[in-house]
């Protein structure tokens, strides 16, 4: 059943073209333009929303985070993000214009079954964006867009993840569709990138080897930290949970900008520091940025392990170790930079010795707060 992959873990990586894709079909169409009836919120109630909150937990939390940059570029609507665990607790803010989404790979995570019955007793409608038919999360929503990962059978997340940013794009582009925004054209040329996007991807999965490389001569080190900026940093995030989670190595994710108020001050000789480049087009200024962050703790002794866009030249003499990913619009990029950092810490975990499928401590659905 794992179809000749030594983990699951491996096989649902690899099974990420396919996700991505699956969840796209039927979705969008080639000029441009989404069909989302599926998700029963009438275009009426849509268009009077005036605030998205984002509930979740983990590693779906992580797709909240990137799904915040797409909702608020596209529709103009402020969105929150919430860890799910932390929502109800503070008396949160909710009418019923806001729209809240509960996102979920099992659909059985009570800290985020809990948030969404909180928001609906707040006269909040929940869309759920889900990846188990029939689950608990979607049957107590008003709505819900199904992933189409298939089953996902090691406890980290991978295949699950890219589908929820798939579907977090879908529900931005929509409600940017149904409200009409000035970004109208942007919207369609972006929906026929995502068209493209599981071409990448799979680019992607070609060329890993270096990466299993690199990552088993790290097996004995202590500490890698991740930066990002933009929707860079919660694939920083993401990509140190995974470490943690599978190598049981300290890992950490900062925002770039942040190095200077703190961080700068852990990077010591050959700490292997993965910091993940936003395309030197779009936001170009951030790209910037973010290359004299490399050359900034590279000066101070750090192996830098630089995930860039084909193409760009600028972060070649900083780089310790180089990782390619193909060129896409900003706000799509971590469907391509999330998976190397699978790859590192699925490899990683390996060359320890640790169980992939089934790390220490961990369960995959956790149905207790
Ligand atoms: C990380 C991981 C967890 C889950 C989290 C939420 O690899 O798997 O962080 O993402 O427990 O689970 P779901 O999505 O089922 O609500």
């Amino acid at each position: 059943e794992m179809g000749g992959y030594d983990y699951f873990m491996l096989k649902e990586i690899a099974e990420q073209p396919k996700a991505v894709a699956d969840t796209l079909l039927g979705r969008i169409d080639p000029a441009g333009s989404l069909t989302l009836d599926e998700v029963r919120i009438p275009p009426g109630v849509l268009r009077e929303v005036d605030k998205v909150v984002v509930v979740a937990c983990g590693t779906a939390f992580h797709a909240g985070l990137i799904a915040k940059y797409a909702i608020e570029h596209w529709t103009r609507i402020p969105c929150e993000v919430e860890l799910a665990s932390e929502f109800r607790y503070r008396d949160p803010i909710l009418d019923p214009r806001s729209l809240v989404i509960a996102i979920s790979q099992s659909g059985e995570t009570m800290d985020t079954l809990m948030a969404l019955r909180h928001a609906r007793e707040q006269g909040s409608r929940v869309l759920a964006i889900c990846n188990t038919n029939g689950s608990t999360i979607p049957r107590e929503s008003d709505a819900v867009l199904y992933t189409r990962a298939g089953p996902e059978v090691a406890v980290a997340s991978t295949k699950a993840f890219l589908t929820q940013l798939v579907a977090c794009y879908l529900v931005a582009l929509y409600l940017g569709q149904v409200r009409g925004t000035k970004w109208g054209d942007e919207i369609r040329a972006v929906v026929r990138d995502l068209a493209e996007i599981s071409g990448a991807v799979q680019r992607v999965l070609e060329t890993m080897e270096p990466v299993r490389e690199l990552a088993r001569s790290l097996a004995g080190k202590g500490t890698v930290l991740f930066l990002g900026r933009h929707v860079g940093y919660p694939v920083a995030l993401e990509g140190a949970l995974k470490l943690k989670e599978l190598a049981y190595m300290h890992a950490e994710g900062f925002a770039a900008g942040e190095l200077k108020h703190g961080p700068i001050a852990l990077i010591e000789e050959d700490l292997p520091v993965v910091v993940v480049v936003p395309s030197p087009r779009g936001r170009s200024v951030l790209h910037d940025k973010i290359v004299s962050n490399i050359q900034e703790i590279r000066a101070r002794g750090a192996r830098t392990i630089v995930i860039a866009e084909e193409g760009d030249e600028t972060v070649v003499p900083y780089a310790d170790h180089l990782i390619r990913v193909p060129a896409t619009p900003t706000l799509l990029q971590p469907l391509v930079t999330t998976v190397p950092l699978q790859v590192f810490a699925c490899e990683l975990a390996t060359a320890r010795g640790n169980e992939v499928d089934q790390p220490r401590n961990l369960a995959k659905s956790v149905t207790v707060e």
